[in-house]
């Protein structure tokens, strides 16, 4: 079975995406691995940045994207298919990258979260954390890795993100407000942990959009390392994450990369995220 890892911060804006992207293209192109991404987030953004809007729009009309699968369990009645649901060789590089799958999110959960979430009785058991897991269980075997970039909240979609990892990962700006809220996401996690019996692990901080000229930036680093032991995310990663631009430009699919060098501007942060995911691989 694949080693599931979720990318969870309750603030936004902090690079999960970003991060889920470029793990998830290097894991497949550099190592060879076969991965799957699961765009939990209604933002859609890890989808538009790995799929067309067509295809994706084609997709969306027949149910086949993470909102069948709290649909589903709404109506009563199954349409979504994991194998019609993911999409296979995704990315803006050559074309597509053929072990990098994705399972797309849906601009609809949005609505969706509106009109049936908190208006039902049976909400904890149509939204149990189990379900993703449970809708997915068939085509997991297929993979080795499996990225789930979550949205910025720890609500019903995330905690069904959480129930099916074996790790979670927080990536942070290391400033004031963005590393305030560590501790109430291990807190909760530890809560779901406890409820569900369920063997999740912090994996560690990995920090982003770093500003090497940034006071603030240099001490809540120093501080995030050396408080790394009774901090209760296991480590920070050696390999930071700087602030660039190409980070920002490449995540839109209509631009196309021959490769991992072309996308990420061979020397930054291209040598970053290399780093990056080797790091990972060496504690999954
Ligand atoms: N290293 C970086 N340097 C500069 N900009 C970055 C970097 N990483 C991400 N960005 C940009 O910052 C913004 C937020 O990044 P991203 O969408 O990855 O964060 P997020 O945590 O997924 O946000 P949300 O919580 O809204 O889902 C985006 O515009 C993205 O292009
Ligand atoms: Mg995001």
């Amino acid at each position: 079975m694949p080693r599931v890892i979720s990318l969870i911060n309750l603030k936004g804006g902090v690079g999960k995406t970003t991060l889920t992207v470029a793990l998830g293209e290097f894991f497949s192109l550099w190592h060879g691995l076969k991965v799957l991404i699961i765009d939990t987030d209604p933002q859609t953004n890890a989808t538009v940045a790995l799929m067309s809007e067509k295809e994706w729009k084609r997709r969306n009309v027949k149910g086949q994207t993470l909102l069948g699968i709290f649909k589903d369990e709404v109506d009563k009645y199954q349409v979504f298919s994991p194998q019609e649901a993911i999409v296979k060789k995704v990315s803006n590089i050559g074309g597509g990258i053929d072990n990098l799958h994705l399972l797309p999110s849906s601009l609809d959960l949005i609505e969706f979260q509106e009109e049936f979430l908190y208006r039902r009785h049976d909400y904890e058991h149509v939204f149990r954390p189990s379900l993703l897991k449970e809708r997915l269980e068939e085509v997991l075997h297929c993979y080795d890795l499996v990225l789930i970039d979550c949205p910025p909240d720890l609500g019903f979609i995330t905690r069904n993100a959480l129930y099916m990892s074996d790790y979670y990962l927080i990536p942070v700006i290391p400033d004031i407000l963005s590393t305030y809220g560590i501790p109430q996401i291990i807190n909760r996690v530890e809560k779901l942990k406890k409820k569900t019996g369920i063997g999740l692990e912090p994996l560690g901080i990995v920090v982003s959009k770093f500003r090497v000229q940034s006071n603030v930036h240099k001490s809540q680093l120093r501080l995030l390392r050396a408080q790394a032991g009774q901090g209760g995310y296991r480590r920070v990663f050696d390999t930071v994450i700087p602030e660039n631009n190409q980070s920002a430009a490449v995540m839109d699919f209509n631009h196309s990369f021959a490769g991992l060098e072309d996308k990420y501007g061979y020397k930054r942060p291209y040598e970053e995220y290399k780093a990056l995911a080797e790091e990972v691989l060496a504690y999954v």
